[in-house]
């Protein structure tokens, strides 16, 4: 694999990780729910406006325990953006729902709620809803647009996010996160699940504890514990929760150093962008952004791949992003055509996501600058 003198992520250190690993570590609670566990899960709730925070192995984790706790089954369909990671669809259809693909908005590649409204019907039990490169989609248009269906907010590129000052995770009846290591904060692979509603508190703690009430018999509630409903495990280690109470703990700075560069890239591409007619993000008036990706959107594919060429022999790593998952081989057997989101179909060819992580400095930054300039589109 080639080595990039300026890669495109790289997890950040905060310096405290191996001490509370250390600290975890003598301690007898290596299993899941200890007190790095609750730790993490208070400050994680303080981000994403109070509601119930589980810690859960990955996003993808988070997305299945989603699909669960709705009941969601055959017969029912949940809409999706094409634009998105698999396990955003995935989830939904393991409980074996019909995935409907929506289209993005051209200008914030998030879930479109005109397409939204056009693709729901009575059967749609839920819309989920991804904020793509930290940026919130449309809340108000789809609070309209899916009728009585739950919205879900895959929120793992927007922790810190907000739509009109309120945390982005906060507006669906369930949130998401992820914690790999490509994500602004990380304990490596990991990821949440965040209940906004207090109906679904209880059978999400069975659901996530293999279907069992073993919480309640924690806390003293019942004398024993036993199989109550169908779950899993998803439970991570309280070793891995330490790393990320440190990420936690450190989450403005993070923040800072990412929307630092985030602007650099923003403010100091505008002249080129618009010289050459590349797109650059738009973040709607009501929206802060998570400072997640940044990204340009070029002509087309082979300008795309002639930009990745040109930063890559500049020792710079950028990279494309998501194929429209309607037509991914899945998609197509599901009945998804060339044309049905043709905003995603465009995106995917067009899009190119520049360096972007916490310890990336102003040096950096020049250098990434420097080559996207020198390059005509
Ligand atoms: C929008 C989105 N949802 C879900 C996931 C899955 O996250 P995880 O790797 O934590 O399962 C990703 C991963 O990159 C993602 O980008």
């Amino acid at each position: 694999m080639t080595r990039y003198a300026i890669p495109f992520t790289r997890p950040h250190r905060t310096g405290r990780e191996a001490a509370l690993v250390g600290d975890a570590l003598g301690g007898d609670h290596w299993r899941g729910d200890g007190p790095y566990t609750a730790r993490a899960s208070a400050l994680l709730s303080s981000l994403v406006g109070g509601g119930r925070v589980l810690l859960t192995t990955s996003c993808t984790h988070a997305l299945e325990l989603s699909a669960l706790l709705l009941g969601v089954g055959p017969g029912d369909e949940v809409i999706v953006p094409s634009f998105t990671f698999v396990s955003t669809a995935s989830a939904f259809a393991l409980r074996g729902a019909r995935i409907v693909f929506a289209d993005v908005d051209p200008r914030t590649l998030c879930l479109d709620p005109a397409d939204v409204a056009r693709k729901a019907t009575p059967r749609t039990r839920a819309v989920v809803v991804v904020h793509y490169a930290g940026v919130a989609a449309d809340l108000d248009g789809l609070a309209a647009a899916g009728g009585t269906a739950a919205l879900v907010e895959d929120n793992a590129h927007s922790l810190l996010g907000a739509w009109r000052g309120r945390p982005l995770g906060s507006f669906g009846t369930m949130a998401t996160q992820s914690f790999h290591d490509t994500k602004n904060l990380s304990c490596g692979e990991g990821g949440a699940l965040v209940l906004n509603d207090p109906a679904l508190h209880e059978r999400a703690e069975i659901l996530r504890e293999k279907g069992t009430n073993r919480a309640r018999f924690f806390r003293g509630e019942v004398d024993k514990y036993t199989w109550v409903d169908l779950g899993s495990s998803y439970l991570p280690s309280d070793i891995l929760a330490a790393i990320l109470v440190a990420q936690l703990e450190r989450a403005d700075a993070t923040q800072t150093a990412r929307h630092h560069a985030w602007a650099r890239y923003h403010a100091e591409l505008a002249p080129w962008a618009e010289r050459h007619g590349v797109q650059r993000p738009h973040v709607p008036v009501p929206a802060a952004h998570a400072a997640h990706i940044y990204w340009l959107r070029v002509r087309d594919l082979a300008t795309r791949q002639a930009l990745i060429g040109h930063l890559a022999a500049a020792g710079i790593q950028a990279t494309f992003h998501y194929q429209p998952l309607h037509l991914s081989e899945v998609g197509r057997k599901a009945g998804g055509q060339p044309g049905d989101c043709p905003v995603s179909e465009l995106v995917a060819d067009t899009l190119v996501r520049l360096p972007l992580y916490t310890d990336l400095g102003d040096a950096d930054i020049d250098r990434v600058l420097a080559a996207v300039t020198s390059f005509t589109p």
